[in-house]
């Protein structure tokens, strides 16, 4: 099987692999014993790899259990301090969506805003959104289609709007430079940033919020009071140490994955869109470069996957999958696509030349494979 869906997860890298046989017998690391004091090294370590990594502050860096929890916290945490309107983009991760729905079904006020034909933000909507809103967010890297935002721009716009500002880097990591500086968490742009270990290469189960410091956020979990008593709970000091080696390294390797992974993109796209019928659903230099992304007439999405799948390629649609059932995507719907079926080939640091041949070789014939068994 040729594993070409990386946005979902990413196998782990061999150094974590190492890392996870090579543990020591760890204690809790709020213990006063040297045992737990040696775990509290490790777990400061692997923060400030972290934070290094990420060009933030160690203080910044509360550890979650994923991208999930990292936007629960963001979003629930701060609208706990903040009573008033929530701006929204359509089209991001279900993580932020049903955490809105669910805080709209609470009676707070939601204010979508649409995304182009492109799936770009609308910075003018955006910007009139925030007038007078409590918090806003947006997605860096689309999970689906690999649109990217400007979000440094809309962070500015919230900044300068006094809005607290979450951005979603769980897809942009490893694939774009997240730098908090640059995104100016704490001074002049984000307020929260949240990542996921598992789209590097890290473990499952295993996230990151980076939280300025003058961030108006109470904790969404309560207990022990760790990690500035925003995230309770003993702290997981073997999934934190092998969480930092894989952003680390995904990190470094970031300007020559990034560059061979646009050129093997770029052959996905030729020869998907050369097929009639068949359009890249948004244009690839407005793309992170692991993502390509096909929009196909006259098939049904869970047929093409399946045909792949068949055929020894593990792809996806890239919308979210309830008990083995694809839901029709809300991105291809706000970007008026909705009537066509989304295909999502996604690249990681595994994938091959040679992966990219074979499915070169066999997707024409699959998509019409597929029409067929639609029709
Ligand atoms: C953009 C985006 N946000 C959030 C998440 C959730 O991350 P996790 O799987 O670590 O909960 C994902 C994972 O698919 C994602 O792609």
């Amino acid at each position: 099987m040729r594993y070409l869906d990386h946005a979902a997860t990413t196998p782990l890298r061999p150094s974590v692999v190492a890392a996870m046989a090579e543990a020591p017998a760890l204690a809790n690391p709020a213990s006063t014993h040297r045992a737990g004091q040696r775990a509290a090294a490790l777990l400061e370590e692997a923060r400030e790899r972290i934070a290094q990594a990420l060009d933030a502050h160690p203080t910044e860096v509360v550890l979650t259990s994923g991208g999930t929890e990292s936007t629960n916290l963001a979003l629930q945490g701060m609208a706990r301090v903040r009573p008033g309107a929530l701006v929204v983009p359509d089209g991001e991760h279900h993580a932020t969506l049903d955490t809105a729905e669910a805080l709209a079904a609470a009676g707070r006020e939601v204010r979508w805003v649409p995304i182009s034909r492109q799936a770009s933000i609308d910075h003018d909507a955006f910007a009139a959104a925030l007038e007078g809103a409590a918090l806003a967010t947006s997605i860096w890297v689309s999970n689906e289609i690999g649109t990217v935002q400007d979000v440094a721009a809309l962070a500015a716009l919230a900044r300068t709007a006094g809005v607290p500002m979450h951005v979603d880097a769980v897809q942009a990591l490893g694939h774009l430079p997240v730098s908090a500086r640059s995104l100016g968490l704490g001074a002049a742009g984000a307020t929260t940033i949240g990542l996921s270990a598992h789209k590097v290469g890290g473990p499952v189960g295993v996230g990151v919020l980076l939280v300025a410091r003058d961030a108006p956020i109470a904790p969404i979990v309560h207990g022990g009071g760790q990690q500035r008593g925003l995230r309770s709970g003993t702290q997981d000091v073997l999934g934190a140490h092998c969480a930092s080696i894989a952003i680390a390294e995904a990190v470094e390797e970031l300007a020559s994955e990034s560059a061979r992974l646009a050129a093997l993109r770029d052959r996905v796209l030729a020869v998907g869109t050369a097929v009639p019928g068949v359009v890249a659903t948004a244009p690839s230099d407005a793309c992170a470069p692991h993502v390509a992304h096909l929009a196909i007439e006259g098939a049904e999405p869970e047929t093409i996957v399946f045909t792949l799948d068949r055929l020894g390629f593990a792809v996806s649609n890239g919308s979210a999958c309830t008990a083995g059932v694809q839901e029709p995507s809300h991105v291809l719907a706000a970007m008026g696509l909705g009537h066509l079926a989304p295909l999502r080939v996604s690249l990681g640091r595994t994938t091959t030349s040679d992966d990219v041949d074979a499915l070169c070789a066999t997707l024409p014939g699959a998509i019409a494979t597929a029409r067929a068994a639609s029709a």
